[in-house]
Formats: C-alpha cells, sequence, structure tokens
C-alpha cells in the first residue's frame, strides 16, 4: 500500500485529508447510511483502522440525534506483533492521533470516542447489537481480520452493514481469505463489491441489493455486474471516472483566489509605417518648379 503522505495543515475539503477512500466508496457510504436512515434504522457507527480520519469524517457526517462513532486505531503505538508492527511502519509511519483528530475536528465540533489500542479490544469496548455500520480498515493480516470479523458480527444490529476494506488487493491475501472464509462458513451475505471493498450483512442482502442494483442502473459513471457464486449474488461494481458525492466544506476553507485580471496583450512595438503624405502636401510639390523640387530632394537626402 503506498503511503499516503501527511500534512500539517488544516484541510479545507475531504479531499484535502490523506487516506484510502476512492469516490465509489464514498458514494456507496453514503447511500448505505442515507438509506439506514431513511428506513428509520439507528444505531452506532464503528471504524477499526481511521488513519487520518478520511472515512471516519463521512461516517461523523452521518451520525443522528443520540447516535455515537467509535474508531479504534493503533495510531503511535506500537502493534500487537511483529507482521503488524512491520506494516504500520511501512504504511503509516508518519501517522500521529493528533493529525487525526486535527483533521476531524476540522469539519465536525466534537471528536469520536476514540479508542487507541490494537481491534483485538474492540469486543469488550463496544457493546452487543449496538451498530449499523461497521467499518473494517485496520491491519490487513488473515488472524487480526479475522478478529475483527467476528467482532463486527457481535456488535453490529441484525440487518447492519459490514465494510471489509482491501478484500481483494494484491498485497492483502490475509484480507481475502478471512473475507471469503467468512462468505463460506460464518454466515456474512455479500451485498456489493467495489473494486476495494466487500459490504455485507448478517441478515438478509436482497432488500438493499435491489435498491442498489436501482440506484447503481442510474449512474452512467459506473460499470455493474452481477454473478452468482456458491448460493451468493454477488453485485459487482466499478468506478468509471466517479466523482466522490456533494461533502461540506471544513470550518478552514478558504476559497482560491481569484485568478487576477491580465493584462490585454501589449501590441508588439514595430516600426510605425511611413505616413501617407497627404494630398494637399502632394499636390503643392507637384506644382514646384522642377529646379525648386530637385533642391527640396538634395537637402531631405543630406539630413537623412
Ligand atoms: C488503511 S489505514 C485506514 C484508512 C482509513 N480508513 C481511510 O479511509 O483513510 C489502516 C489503519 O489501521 C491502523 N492499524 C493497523 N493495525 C491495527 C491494529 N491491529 N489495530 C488497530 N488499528 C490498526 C493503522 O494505524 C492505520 O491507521
Amino acid at each position: 500500500m503506498a503511503n499516503a503522505q501527511a500534512t500539517d495543515k488544516h484541510p479545507g475539503e475531504l479531499a484535502d485529508v490523506p487516506g484510502w477512500f476512492p469516490p465509489l466508496d464514498q458514494v456507496l457510504f453514503t447511500w448505505f447510511l442515507d438509506r439506514q436512515e431513511q428506513q428509520g434504522t439507528g444505531g452506532d457507527l464503528l471504524e477499526l483502522g481511521a488513519y487520518m480520519g478520511k472515512s471516519a469524517i463521512l461516517l461523523g457526517h452521518h451520525l443522528r440525534g443520540g447516535e455515537k462513532l467509535t474508531v479504534c486505531d493503533l495510531f503511535e503505538s506500537d502493534a500487537p506483533d511483529g507482521p503488524n508492527q512491520a506494516e504500520t511502519t511501512k504504511s503509516y509511519a508518519s501517522l500521529t492521533r493528533q493529525a487525526f483528530e486535527r483533521n476531524y475536528l476540522s469539519f465536525h465540533d466534537t471528536l469520536p470516542t476514540v479508542i487507541q489500542a490494537p481491534s483485538s479490544v474492540i469486543a469488550k469496548e463496544v457493546g452487543p447489537g449496538t451498530c449499523r455500520f461497521v467499518h473494517i480498515d485496520a491491519s490487513h493480516l488473515y488472524e487480526h481480520v479475522y478478529g475483527d470479523i467476528g467482532a463486527a458480527r457481535e456488535i453490529l444490529l441484525p440487518e447492519g452493514v459490514v465494510v471489509l476494506d482491501d478484500f481483494r488487493s494484491e498485497h492483502t491475501p490475509g484480507v481475502s481469505v478471512a473475507a471469503w472464509e467468512a462468505v463460506l462458513n460464518r454466515g456474512l451475505r455479500p451485498i456489493c463489491l467495489s473494486t476495494q471493498k466487500l459490504y455485507g450483512t448478517w441478515g438478509d442482502p436482497e432488500p438493499v441489493q435491489e435498491e442498489l442494483l436501482t440506484m447503481l442502473r442510474q449512474h452512467t459513471d459506473c460499470g455493474l455486474s452481477v454473478q452468482w457464486a456458491a448460493g451468493h449474488r454477488l453485485v459487482r461494481t466499478r468506478s468509471k471516472g466517479m466523482q466522490p458525492p456533494p461533502f461540506p466544506r471544513s470550518r478552514h476553507y478558504v476559497p482560491p483566489a481569484s485568478a487576477p485580471q491580465t493584462p490585454p496583450a501589449s501590441r508588439p512595438r514595430t516600426a510605425r509605417p511611413a505616413r501617407p503624405r497627404s494630398h494637399a502636401r502632394r499636390l503643392a510639390v507637384d506644382l514646384l518648379p522642377p529646379v525648386v523640387t530637385r533642391a527640396i530632394r538634395r537637402a531631405r537626402t543630406s539630413r537623412a
């Protein structure tokens, strides 16, 4: 995973926050969360692996009265084992909790509940059956993701949605194994697959899939296909130049300075064309006797 560079600046827009949250997934998160809100499905939100806050900031925007967002990340703390430590040193070296909090507070008045610890603690921190949406994006190693999926199952409401990041990236085979194992052996039902994330539920995926298909078919900026595998309907979508959904700017947004007025291009200085002699002057010269005109011409030539 390429390192998303941290910056010292307050973000003006969500696009300024470093992270790994493609426009298609921003559209899908927004759609799932809006749908839950429209259906009156209340519940808390949880993110395992927040990094600089890109996806957490979007989640925080969807909190309704009485709901809570919890994020869990190691930030600067040591990872629980060597492979996980190698992963965090390689990909998240510039991460600080302070940078996460600065970014989050640029868009929201209050912080979420922040748990600075390995994601394995989460089932002790968040109550069973309390969340409507869980984003799993912490360690990408099999043992950790296996545990995170188990915790999400406990924590989610019956029709809640879980999102597994990097379920098929070349560099994260452990997530792929954990994700498809959950589908085949642990009751997880896929709702849809984006390029980067698997969206699933332990409830009934069919009603939400139908609505999602209707929404996606209206988009000309994403590809869509449906396949069946091992009794699961797999709705696969990918971006074709999709833009992120509209999102409120941060309190630090500064509109770009209007382009300076460019002066009209100045005409290149060229030699002024010789002014034609006026008709009256020409007439006057032509009427002079030849001896006088010759004298005038001689005088002009000697002046030149
Ligand atoms: C891919 S980043 C998260 C990206 C973020 N969700 C976004 O959209 O920009 C993964 C994060 O997980 C954290 N992490 C890695 N291993 C972890 C573990 N065992 N427990 C908790 N967090 C972990 C890292 O510190 C890093 O911030």
